[in-house]
């Protein structure tokens, strides 16, 4: 039978948070912030593994104290230049059936429930290509020119945003991202096969710490549920 395995690609730098530490270490709410995402991981009954994909220069991950979160945890420094890449590395070096399922999860949205995580377990384990969490848009969507002024109004009818986890076979997925490369999540690449990921409704509070103010936010997310 296949099993489950979560894979956090967490080789980024996080340039657009402005800070020497990479983002994924940044404290947040009394831990990095990439423990949160693994403490709900490695919590989730259906899942075996939890592959953290770090830059080979990576000194921060082990400093910390991991015990806590058991054996599931296992860090791969195989990190590459591209999201895109620290995946395709991440998957090469683990050696997972085809069959099995794996779940990518940003370490960078620490906000992920239990439920949630459930919920896209139980969607998509008999699914034949595999899907991730979103949300539909709630915002008007403007296109800008080159001065920052209002092209033109996309309609968002039908739009979601996608977040992650995303979950896929690993040798899809793997043969995905081996074909294209050039994509910011794993469904793009999936789609590029021709394939249509399925959308699970998630929430909102599983948003990507991108910009300084973020972090403030997800703390009070996190508070807030204790
Ligand atoms: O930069 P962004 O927020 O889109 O990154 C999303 C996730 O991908 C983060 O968890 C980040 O650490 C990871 N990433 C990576 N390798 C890279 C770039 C980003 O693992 N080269």
């Amino acid at each position: 039978m296949s099993e489950f395995h979560a894979l956090v690609p967490a080789a980024g730098f996080g340039a657009r948070m402005g800070n020497q530490l990479p983002k994924q270490y940044l404290p947040l709410a009394g831990k990095p912030m990439i423990a949160h995402a693994l403490e709900t991981l490695c919590a989730c009954e259906e899942i075996s593994t939890v592959f953290v994909v770090l830059s080979p220069d990576d000194t921060q991950f082990t400093s910390y104290d991991w015990s806590h979160l058991g054996d599931k945890l296992q860090p791969l420094f195989c990190g590459g230049n591209t999201r895109a890449e620290s995946v395709a590395n991440g998957l090469l070096v683990s050696e997972l059936e085809p069959d099995d399922w794996v779940l990518v999860h940003d370490a960078a949205r620490p906000c992920l429930t239990q439920a949630n995580l459930h919920k896209l377990i139980t969607e998509l384990r008999d699914d034949a290509v595999g899907g991730i969490l979103a949300v539909p848009l709630a915002d008007t969507l403007k296109r800008a020119d080159a001065h920052q002024r209002i092209e033109c109004t996309e309609p968002r009818e039908k739009l979601w945003q996608a977040q992650t986890p995303q979950m896929f076979r690993a040798g899809l997925l793997s043969q995905a991202l081996t074909k294209c490369n050039a994509v910011t999540d794993d469904a793009s690449a999936i789609e590029a096969l021709g394939l249509q990921p399925k959308l699970v409704a998630g929430d909102t509070t599983n948003f990507k710490v991108t910009y300084p103010n973020d972090i403030r936010l997800a703390e009070l997310i996190l508070k807030d549920r204790k």
